[in-house]
């Protein structure tokens, strides 16, 4: 009764163990910020629905949204509005571009572990995925070997995640360089989930943006701005890819939300203080959970240069998720690596966006589970 293409799909295992937990809980298996949104586009969201942008808006964003959001990366790429579609979310982007691209039997490379869109995306959308290795040794950052070993004649993309979910890893310019060349070489396109492009430790962002003229931009206002459940993205890309990936968008959403765009434009012009106060309070949090787990016993964490997430490998004769079981059980969500690849299985995923407190409070628990293992 049911497709292939669902029946192919599996729903992620995460849920599971977070039904598990019960009553209050400390929570570091979020993968969102734990703020609220800047208040002066919670104050526009408002405004929004009674000056009444309630009804359909156009399909590929409002036209000052479309301007402002290429003004925002005019350093980095020649672009204009046209370049710009705004999305509902980055999830909505991912998948309206791999319908647009992806033909049956097309293969397309994807980092393992990974964020969990990717594999189910591709296979939506007809074809192969094809699953890269990241490794702690080198910093969650693919070689060129692992790559070039994975290009076959139908690889047709190549989607890279960085500041990357779930390690926190980053790219420097010689990666980039690295995996343009690649796609260069290959005539592959490069989708870009950049979603954490902001939240970086280690000063400017490395993009991919303005250096790959096959490149799909993915970015969001979800982190950025606190807005996960606002639903919010956008993909900058050259204008044909905006104009094809726009006829998926309109048949799957119409348009995007009206008063959240609205919001959207506001926290653009006036909310970056806001984007950078989380991103200083992320620095803190990263120092503090990784100063924790580097005095643990069987752990061994990653210094985490990107995003809120830290990605330490458990060098003790156990089953990381066993391990999560019981963590889950004494009240601290986390997420086992598994969930995002076999290759991450050796790993568990902390999320930092929780307090000071809490990161203390969820290490304490974490090392008393391990005892048992120890
Ligand atoms: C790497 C990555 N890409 C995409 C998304 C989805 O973002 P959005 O909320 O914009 O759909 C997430 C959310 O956790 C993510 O971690």
């Amino acid at each position: 009764m049911f497709s292939d293409r669902v029946l192919n799909i599996e729903l992620s295992g995460i849920r599971k163990i977070f039904d598990m937990a019960q009553g209050e809980v400390i929570n570091l298996g979020l993968g969102e910020p734990d703020f609220q949104p800047p208040p002066e586009a919670m104050d526009a969201i408002r405004e929004a629905v009674e000056k009444g942008y309630n009804k359909y808006g156009p399909s590929k964003g409002f036209p000052q949204l479309r301007e402002a959001l290429a003004q925002k990366f005019e350093k980095y790429a020649d672009i204009t509005a046209e370049n710009v579609l705004v999305t509902v979310g980055a999830t909505e982007g991912m998948l309206a571009a791999m319908l647009s691209l992806i033909n049956p039997g097309d293969e397309v490379l994807y980092p393992n572990p990974g964020f969990v869109l990717y594999k189910p995306h591709t296979i939506i959308a007809g074809g192969k995925p094809v699953n890269y290795p990241l490794l702690q040794e080198n910093e969650f950052v693919p070689t060129q070997e692992d790559l070039q070993d994975r290009i076959t004649k139908k690889t047709k993309a190549i989607i890279v995640n960085y500041p990357n979910n779930p390690t926190g890893g980053v790219l420097n310019d010689e990666n980039i360089k690295m995996i343009i060349d690649l796609a260069e070489d290959n005539d592959l396109i490069i989708i870009s989930d950049e979603v954490y492009f902001n939240i970086t430790y280690n000063g400017e962002p490395r993009t991919f943006l303005g250096k790959y003229d096959k490149l799909i931009f993915l970015n969001s206002f979800s982190k950025e701005f606190a807005m996960t459940g606002w639903r919010l993205g956008y993909i900058i890309a050259p204008k044909e890819y905006v104009e094809q990936i726009g006829k998926i968008h309109y048949y799957t959403v119409a348009c995007p939300q009206s008063p959240i765009e609205y919001a959207a434009l506001t926290a653009l012009d006036k909310s970056g203080y806001y984007s950078k106060m989380m991103v200083e309070k992320f620095k803190r949090r990263r120092d503090l959970i990784y100063e924790l787990l580097s005095k643990m016993d069987g752990v061994k964490p990653n210094l985490p240069k990107g995003a809120f997430y830290i990605f330490p490998k458990i060098e003790l004769d156990a089953n990381p998720v066993d391990i999560v079981k019981g963590v889950v059980k004494n009240g601290v969500l986390c997420t086992p690596g598994e969930a995002f690849g076999d290759m991450g299985k050796e790993h568990i995923r902390f999320s930092y966006a929780a307090s000071e407190e809490d990161i203390k409070k969820g290490m304490e628990i974490f090392d008393s589970v391990l005892d048992k293992y120890r």
